[in-house]
């Protein structure tokens, strides 16, 4: 028998349309005076139009801080928290995607905790409360709509999280309506990264738990069998909302049962190199999955067998590696780039992605298979 614990969002809504109601949902949480939080390409897009007329609908007054940078470095967590104070909020919304939520997350709790960003950069180091928050996500990928994370990027290239559960919202809401108009390798590149969240939670080493294997196979199904119809039909509302769907029930996986060395292998892609998050997930996700397969060929042989059916006598080995090379080919379809050389890495410096992905202990610790430097290393070469 094995003790867990299971912490997601307060409410979920799936509405298509959904947005039109945020003035509704917001007083329901008590609000009047409302910070929306977004980054300059939704704004762009028309997009955040959408959010402030469902605000004004329910007779909401609202500031706007749609300045939030991508990965975003602590000066746009700063800079927001200091104009929801001058403009006194009672509630936060974040509308966009991670960078955009991540960056609600912190404004609300930070607004009047009483402690600053740096302290509570960690696990479990938040102790005050938060204002009241609606996280309304318009892609579909990270699932921080159901996560007690927020990253933030701190000088050059390092990232920094905060875990706490007051960072989990009090609403989620999924409009599939708002996300139409992701672009195909955005929608490819968030995919990708929510299956991850998916894989990695269910091979999970130290908080494997049901209600998070259940969520993981349920949210990799979704994404796996709709990510190539979100892609070539944009407008396939169906397609988005599985992948909305998808995404977040592998949010509440990880959430739950953190991610292992994917992401740790990842992030110094994305520090180093500058390349998306999911873009770099994809680009060692093979190579990580046929390092880890002999430790834990159970896991990936129960994926594949959810994913394909079964497949009577074959060994728990040959239904793994059917797994890896399913999404080998997936990663193909969606047409990202599958090799380190594209993506501008040099064969040398992949001696410098290693000891920075063997700092990422966080997440090595949740890997099935102990990963060494060497390991990381040939893991790299093997992407390259
Ligand atoms: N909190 C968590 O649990 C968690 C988990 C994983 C990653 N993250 C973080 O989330 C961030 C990445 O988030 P992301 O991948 O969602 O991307 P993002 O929020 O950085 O957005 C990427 C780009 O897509 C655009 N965009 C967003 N929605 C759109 C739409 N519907 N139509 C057209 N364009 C749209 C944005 O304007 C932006 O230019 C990173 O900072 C990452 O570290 C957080
Ligand atoms: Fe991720």
């Amino acid at each position: 028998m094995k003790n867990f614990i299971f912490q997601t969002a307060g409410t979920i809504i799936h509405e298509s349309g959904g947005t039109s109601r945020l003035g509704d949902i917001a007083a329901g949480l008590g609000m009047h005076r409302v910070f929306l939080i977004s980054d300059p390409g939704i704004a762009g897009i028309g997009l955040l139009q959408k959010a402030l007329a469902g605000l004004q609908n329910g007779r909401m007054e609202v500031a706007v801080f749609k300045e939030v940078m991508a990965d975003p470095p602590e000066s746009s967590v700063l800079e927001a928290l200091k104009k929801a104070q001058d403009f006194e909020v009672d509630g936060v919304v974040g509308f966009g995607g991670g960078s955009s939520m991540d960056v609600a997350k912190l404004v609300a709790y930070l607004y009047h905790s009483g402690q600053t960003l740096s302290e509570i950069y960690g696990v479990g180091l938040a102790t005050g409360k938060r204002l009241p928050l609606i996280l309304a996500t318009t892609t579909a990928g990270t699932g921080s709509e159901v996560t007690p994370i927020a990253i933030v990027t701190t000088g050059e290239n390092e990232k920094k999280g905060v875990v706490a559960p007051q960072l989990l919202p009090d609403v989620a809401l999924l409009d599939p309506e708002l996300t139409i108009g992701l672009p195909p390798r955005v929608t490819a590149m968030t995919g990708i990264d929510a299956m991850v969240h998916a894989i990695e939670a269910y091979t999970t080493k130290m908080k494997k738990n049901p209600i998070s294997d259940s969520l993981a196979i349920q949210g990799l199904k979704l994404l796996y069998h709709n990510i190539p119809a979100a892609m070539t039909k944009g407008d396939d509302l169906d397609a988005r909302s599985n992948m909305l769907i998808g995404a977040m029930l592998a949010g509440q996986a990880f959430a739950n049962a953190p991610v292992g060395a994917v992401h740790a292998l990842a992030y110094p892609i994305g520090g180093f190199y500058h390349q998306p998050h999911g873009l770099s997930n994809a680009l060692v996700l093979p190579h990580v999955m046929r390092f880890n397969l002999p430790a834990a060929s159970k896991e990936y042989a129960e994926l594949a067998r959810e994913l394909f059916g079964e497949q009577g006598a074959e060994s728990d080995l040959a239904a793994g590696a059917k797994l890896i090379s399913a999404l080998e080919q997936l990663i193909e379809q969606v047409k990202l780039e599958t090799r380190l050389r594209q993506v501008g890495i040099e064969a040398e410096t992949l001696p410098k992605l290693a000891k920075a992905a063997m700092l990422q202990t966080r997440l090595l610790v949740n890997n099935p298979r102990e990963v060494g430097y060497e390991d990381a290393l040939q893991i790299y070469r093997d992407a390259w």
